[in-house]
Order: structure tokens, then C-alpha cells, then sequence
């Protein structure tokens, strides 16, 4: 009897802060993607005004894909939207994202190095966009990546002589299309 009394308050304790826990990671990740929608400046098919609403969930936004238990962004697939703009830095705040989809829109900048925290990203689609800069050398921290395509952009310099090697688990590596010299070791 005595025991169920201490177990009890315990056991409610702990699923409280489970449940707080939970609330703090969809937090995170709805501020990411809410950060991405405020990058936007070109939306045509009126997605954003019509159903990024923040009167819901982000799990309920077309091209936000969740876990089960609709606690964390696991997946982003907003190619083919229309959409101009930049990538903010906040998007490596979605720390279970295993797969981004953007191919085929109008972002423009630099890929944040904020991006490097995607610890979990094995698909990883940037292509036909106009982004620049150099290839980012962090890329090579995303050892999961399995599939990666920046073709069709405005990446320049080098290509990154170490990325194969740095990435155990790629399959499919696409840098075509853009300004880059020298040689893939
Ligand atoms: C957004 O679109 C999806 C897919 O069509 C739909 O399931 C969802 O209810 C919509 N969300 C809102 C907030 O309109
Ligand atoms: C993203 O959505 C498009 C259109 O629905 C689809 O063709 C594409 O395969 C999706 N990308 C991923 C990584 O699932
Ligand atoms: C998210 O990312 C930004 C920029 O990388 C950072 O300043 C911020 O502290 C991060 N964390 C949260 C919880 O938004
Ligand atoms: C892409 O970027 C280049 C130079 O950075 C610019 O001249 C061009 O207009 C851009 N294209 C689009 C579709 O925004």
C-alpha cells in the first residue's frame, strides 16, 4: 500500500514533465518553420496566406511532415511551391529532420551553417534554386546523408575534395549545374 502512495506522485511527475518536455520540442520546431514562412517573399499559390496558419499545428501544414505523436518535424517537402526567398539559420533547429525537399523554387543566399545541426538529414534536396556561395565544408558533418543534390544553382569555387569520404552513407551526390572547378577526389 505504502509503496503504490510513493509511486504514484513519482509516476505522475515524470509523465508531467514528458508532456513538457514534448511541448518544448514542437516549440522549437514550430519557431523554425514559422522563421522559414517569415523568409518567404513569393508565394503564387497563396500556400502560406491559405494554410500555414498558425491557428494550427505545423503538423497540419502542407510539406510538414511529423512523427507520430506530432512532437517533432521529421520530414520537409516544399519543392515545387513557387517560393522565393532565403533559408534562415533556424532551420538547423529542426533537430529530427531526416529529409528536406525545397528543389525546384526560387531561394536565393547562402545555406546557413546553421544547417550543420541536422545531425539526423539523410536526404537533402536544394536543387534548382539560386543559391551561392562555396560549397559548405560543414556539409561534411551530416554523416547520415545518403542522398544530396545542390544542382541547378549558383554555387561556386572549389568542389570539395573530402565530401565522399566525410559522408560513409551517401548514395547519390548531384553538383551539377553550377560554377564550380577543380576535381572530386
Ligand atoms: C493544409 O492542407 C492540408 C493538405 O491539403 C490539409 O490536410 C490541412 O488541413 C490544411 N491545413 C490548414 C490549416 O488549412
Ligand atoms: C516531395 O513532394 C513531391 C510532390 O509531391 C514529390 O514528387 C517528391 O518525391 C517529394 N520528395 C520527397 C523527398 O519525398
Ligand atoms: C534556433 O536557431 C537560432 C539561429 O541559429 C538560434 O539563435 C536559436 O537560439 C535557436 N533555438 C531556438 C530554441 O529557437
Ligand atoms: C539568380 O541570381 C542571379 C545572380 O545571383 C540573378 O542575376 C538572377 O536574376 C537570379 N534569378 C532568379 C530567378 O531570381
Amino acid at each position: 500500500m505504502e509503496r503504490t502512495c510513493y509511486y504514484f506522485p513519482i509516476g505522475l511527475l515524470l509523465a508531467t514533465s514528458m508532456v513538457v518536455i514534448g511541448a518544448a520540442d514542437i516549440i522549437t520546431d514550430t519557431s523554425a518553420i514559422v522563421a522559414l514562412r517569415d523568409h518567404i517573399v513569393s508565394d503564387p499559390h497563396l500556400i502560406l496566406t491559405k494554410n500555414w496558419s498558425i491557428s494550427f499545428s505545423v503538423c497540419d501544414w502542407i510539406g510538414i511532415i511529423c512523427d507520430s505523436g506530432r512532437q517533432r518535424v521529421v520530414a520537409l517537402n516544399i519543392s515545387n511551391m513557387g517560393f522565393a526567398g532565403t533559408i534562415p539559420p533556424q532551420l538547423g533547429n529542426l533537430s529530427f529532420l531526416v529529409s528536406v525537399d525545397m528543389s525546384n523554387n526560387i531561394f536565393h543566399g547562402y545555406l546557413p551553417e546553421g544547417m550543420s545541426h541536422l545531425r539526423r538529414l539523410s536526404f537533402m534536396a536544394l536543387s534548382n534554386n539560386n543559391l551561392t556561395g562555396e560549397i559548405p565544408s560543414w556539409l561534411g558533418i551530416l554523416d547520415r546523408l545518403q542522398y544530396l543534390s545542390l544542382r541547378e544553382n549558383n554555387f561556386f569555387g572549389d568542389l570539395p575534395t573530402n565530401i565522399c569520404d566525410n559522408l560513409p552513407n551517401l548514395k547519390e551526390l548531384d553538383l551539377s549545374g553550377n560554377q564550380l572547378s577543380g576535381q572530386m577526389l
